[in-house]
């Protein structure tokens, strides 16, 4: 994030004297991204440096490997993450249903809490989280965030942090990606602020606030994912939550899919209208990530509102149903569903859905839902994904035209 924020106490002079706690030397310590030379954090341990191990490391009692499925038939996919059971805390009940070489798609549908000593850290991948429901809050070394349906969690690699629900249950959606999660730089002037164009404005951010540093001792287990879904239980001889103040562009913020704000044109507005969100550098590598809220469809007389029919041949399309109610695919998804639509194969609306949607033109709609579009990333389904899988997806457009014509 270009936003530089500060919070707490912290010396303004990076690797300084400094004391939190009276004759207590605080510890430094950065956390950075692309060697030393991306965005960074400076925050102030009150006395124990974050490598302090009281036990040796030892594998977690599970573990969020991928497993592919060799040799499938090419073919779209409707993953019906609604039959997936509310089970364990936000950290076992991830499902890993969609995998690539830098990107991955989990479902995680929780009703417990890890214990009061238990966090986790992603160590391999930036997350962007969307709570499809459930409320909580997302507890970080860098303060709180208040959780709630609709909103995006944005979580650098390397993060320590949980999830307390107040809800007796909840379903977030997770993108993880090798590359930093950020507004797309395009919308972005030099100084780092949203142009006056952008359908989003950086200062709608949430940022965590602030709690005061917890000085304590005690076995405190961190679950650490790393190298392709390993998790290794590490435990600290201290509470990890004993920063006296942080100061830089990398903490984990929220974004509320109401804050953006859609961009219409006179004809059919494309995806990248509806960006939000981007991974890697919007060409070669990463993804982007579009918000399909509510917005006007196009009034010019003649427009039709549903997409046209796509092969983007160089991206791997999911799109995650928030709501039902979506014009170029309604009858066929539901809300929860994940569709993936291969590079491979063409995709479109189906039956009369063009047809229909003129009657939507100059109105604004009621969709929701989440768009992730690889760049040269080819993804595979998961055990998982393939297991909650419609069996019969790849022949919805052609019933919907036979129902049509005998109609
Ligand atoms: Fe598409």
């Amino acid at each position: 994030m270009a936003v530089i924020v500060k919070k707490g106490n912290i010396p303004a002079t990076p690797h300084t004297e400094f004391y939190a706690i009276p004759n207590v030397l605080a510890l430094e310590e950065i956390h950075g991204s692309i060697g030393f030379n991306g965005p960074y954090t400076r925050k102030l341990h009150v006395r124990s440096y974050p490598t302090e191990q009281s036990k040796l490391p030892q594998a977690a009692d599970f573990s969020l490997i991928t497993k592919t499925i060799a040799d499938i038939p090419l073919q779209p996919y409707h993953i019906l993450t609604q039959k997936i059971p509310f089970e364990k805390d936000f950290v076992r009940s991830r499902k890993p249903l969609l995998v690539g070489s830098k990107t991955v798609l989990s479902v995680s549908k929780p009703k417990l809490n890890l214990k009061e000593n238990e966090f986790f850290r992603n160590g391999e991948r930036h997350e962007l989280i969307y709570v499809q429901d459930g409320i909580g809050v997302l507890k970080t070394e860098y303060g709180e965030l208040e959780i709630r349906k609709g909103l995006y969690l944005v979580i650098p690699k390397g993060t320590i942090y949980k999830i307390d629900l107040t809800s007796s249950e909840a379903f977030f959606l997770i993108v993880e990606s090798q590359f930093p999660i950020t507004f797309p730089p395009h919308y972005m002037n030099k100084d780092g602020q949203a142009t006056l164009m952008a359908p989003i404005v950086e200062t709608e951010i949430e940022i965590p606030k602030f709690v005061e540093p917890l000085d304590k001792q005690g076995e405190y287990v961190l679950y650490i994912k790393h190298n392709g879904g390993n998790v290794t239980a590490v435990t600290l001889s201290h509470h990890p939550f004993d920063i006296s103040g942080w100061e830089g562009a990398l903490y984990p913020f929220g974004f509320h899919i109401d804050n953006h704000h859609g961009i219409s044109r006179e004809i059919h507005t494309a995806p990248p209208m509806r960006q939000t969100f981007q991974s890697g550098d919007g060409n070669s590598c990463g993804f982007s990530v579009c918000s399909f809220k509510a917005q006007m469809e196009g009034w010019n007389p003649k427009d039709i509102p549903a997409p046209y029919a796509h092969s983007n041949v160089d991206s791997d399309e999911i799109l995650f149903f928030a709501s039902s109610t979506y014009t170029a695919r309604e009858g066929v998804i539901g809300a929860g569903s994940v569709t993936f639509h291969p590079a491979s194969l063409p995709h479109s609306p189906h039956g009369d859905a063009a047809a229909k949607s003129m009657k939507e033109r100059a109105k604004v709609n009621n969709m929701l839902g989440i768009m992730v579009d690889t760049f040269f990333e080819d993804l595979l389904v998961t055990d998982i994904g393939y297991e909650y899988r419609d069996k019969e997806y790849a022949l919805s457009w052609y019933k919907a035209a036979n129902l049509l014509a005998n109609k």
